[in-house]
C-alpha cells in the first residue's frame, strides 16, 4: 500500500470513495480547494498490488485524508481540521487510517506550525471514535447539538500538536 499527497487526477477517484463511506459529500471544486489551498496536508492510501495494466489505468483508491488549515480560527489559534477521512471497506483494520491520519497531522504542525488539529464526528461512530480517542489521543471538547443535515449530534473534538512542532 501506497500513502502519497493527493493529486488533483485522484479527485474522482476520491470522491466515489467518500459517496460510498459517508453521508456527508461535497462538490468536486471542494476537494480542489483543499489540494491546491494546503497540498501538504491530504493524503491517499493506494493500492499498488497489481501493476496498472496501461498507464491510463486509474489508481486504485481506497482510503483517503482530506484535510485543511482553519483560514480565520475563532480562537486566534493556529490550527487544522480534518474534513473528511474514510477508508474502503475491504480494506480496513490494516492501520491506513490511523496512517493517513498521522502523515496529515506531522505536516499540520511542521509545515503550517498548527497548534492542534480539530475535527466532527457523529456521536454513534464508534469505529471512528476509537481511532481517534484511543489510537490517535483526541480528546472531546464538546458536543454540538443536531450538526448533521439528519439531525444526529457530533463531538467536536481536538489532539495537541505540540510535540509535533
Ligand atoms: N471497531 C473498533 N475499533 C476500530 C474499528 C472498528 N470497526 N476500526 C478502527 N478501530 C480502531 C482500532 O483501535 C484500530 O486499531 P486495531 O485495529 O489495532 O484495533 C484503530 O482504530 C486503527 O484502525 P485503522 O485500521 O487505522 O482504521 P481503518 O483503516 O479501518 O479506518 C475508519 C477506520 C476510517 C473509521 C473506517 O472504519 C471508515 O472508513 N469508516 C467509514 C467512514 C467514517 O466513519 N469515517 C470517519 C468519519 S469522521 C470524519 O471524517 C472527520
Amino acid at each position: 500500500m501506497d500513502i502519497r499527497v493527493i493529486r488533483a487526477s485522484d479527485i474522482p477517484h476520491v470522491q466515489t470513495a467518500n459517496i460510498t463511506n459517508l453521508p456527508e459529500n461535497y462538490f468536486c471544486k471542494y476537494y480542489l480547494y483543499h489540494a491546491q489551498s494546503w497540498p501538504q496536508l491530504s493524503y491517499v492510501a493506494v493500492d499498488v498490488s497489481r501493476p496498472p495494466k496501461s498507464p491510463y489505468d486509474p489508481p486504485k483508491i481506497v482510503g483517503y485524508v482530506l484535510a485543511k488549515m482553519e483560514e480565520d480560527p475563532a480562537d486566534g489559534i493556529q490550527h487544522g481540521h480534518i474534513t473528511s477521512l474514510s477508508v474502503m471497506r475491504t480494506h480496513r483494520r490494516l492501520g491506513l487510517a490511523e496512517k493517513l491520519m498521522r502523515q496529515s497531522q506531522r505536516a499540520m504542525a511542521e509545515t503550517f506550525g498548527a497548534h492542534y488539529v480539530s475535527l466532527h464526528v457523529r456521536v454513534s461512530n464508534m469505529a471512528a471514535l476509537k481511532l481517534y480517542r484511543d489510537t490517535l489521543g483526541f480528546e472531546v471538547e464538546k458536543t454540538e447539538s443536531k450538526y448533521y443535515a439528519d439531525g444526529e449530534d457530533a463531538f467536536s473534538m481536538r489532539m495537541d500538536l505540540s510535540s509535533l512542532r
